[in-house]
């Protein structure tokens, strides 16, 4: 596998998106998906995607706890390109269960409580929208955290069992929202709201000028990694 990513990075260097989107899906046919949680940068990857005309499956992970911003730009998004995204929902029981025992905003109680609900509501759908896939297309940027900032463009995600490709890693927060702008593309109007990063309602506030990119996100959390096990720090 290594040797496999290896030749994908070496190739992707000099390629642009679409260029790299074509290389994929010819190489990985019906195998390629695009994970989307309507943020900026998710929002330019999907034009690329449907503009360029790729089979590429798109989906997105519904926790049931988004923004109505998020809800408002997924259906204007569908509406946009005539187009459907596959949403993939927790499992009933599971959050049933979390909820009964721990209460409907457990996660502010302890980081334990706050990673189970994110494996109920985010962790364990990825996995069954992933299975049996070769390739995870995601919009993570170097910018957003010092731990993004090392990772490279194409990556072998062991837990899953997928190459994960960065699409968009080197791209500016600047350079994505201009990308919008000019096409009138929809996008989420929190990130005019000071959220440049936007997770589930009650797990992300806006920041503060000079915060971090990923401030926001689990914002009461002083000692644990800040994510929610989507994507694994190896
Ligand atoms: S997170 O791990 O902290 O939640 P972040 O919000 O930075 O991730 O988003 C990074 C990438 O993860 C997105 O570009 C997208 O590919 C994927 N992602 C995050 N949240 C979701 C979601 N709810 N549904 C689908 N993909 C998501
Ligand atoms: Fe639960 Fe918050 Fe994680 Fe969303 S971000 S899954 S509400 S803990």
């Amino acid at each position: 596998m290594n040797c496999e990513i290896e030749a994908l990075l070496h190739k992707t260097v000099s390629l642009s998106e679409s260029e790299i989107l074509a290389l994929l899906t010819e190489h990985y046919p019906d195998k390629v998906v695009f994970s989307t949680s309507f943020g900026m940068e998710d929002q330019v990857i999907t034009d690329f995607i449907i503009k360029g005309h790729f089979p590429v499956k798109i989906f997105t992970l519904d926790t049931g706890r988004l923004f109505y911003e998020t809800y408002t730009t997924w259906e204007q998004t569908q509406e946009y390109y005539h187009t459907k995204i596959t949403p993939y929902y927790p499992q009933a029981k599971a959050i049933e269960e979390y909820v009964q025992e721990n209460g409907i905003n457990a996660f502010y109680q302890s980081v334990p409580l706050r990673h189970a609900c994110c494996h109920i509501r985010k962790v364990e759908p990825l996995k069954r929208a992933l299975a049996g896939n070769k390739v995870w297309i995601t919009g993570l940027r170097a910018e957003q955290s010092p731990h993004r900032e090392q990772m490279p463009m194409v990556e072998w995600d062991e837990s899953n069992q997928i190459i994960k490709v960065h699409l968009l890693l080197h791209w500016k927060t600047d350079q994505v929202m201009a990308f919008l702008r000019s096409r009138g593309i929809p996008y989420n109007p929190l990130h005019d709201k000071g959220y440049p990063s936007i997770g589930c309602a009650p797990c992300t506030r806006a920041i503060k000028e000079g915060e971090d990119f990923r401030a926001g996100r689990w914002w009461w959390e002083h000692k644990s990694n800040k994510e929610c096990g989507l994507h694994i720090h190896k």
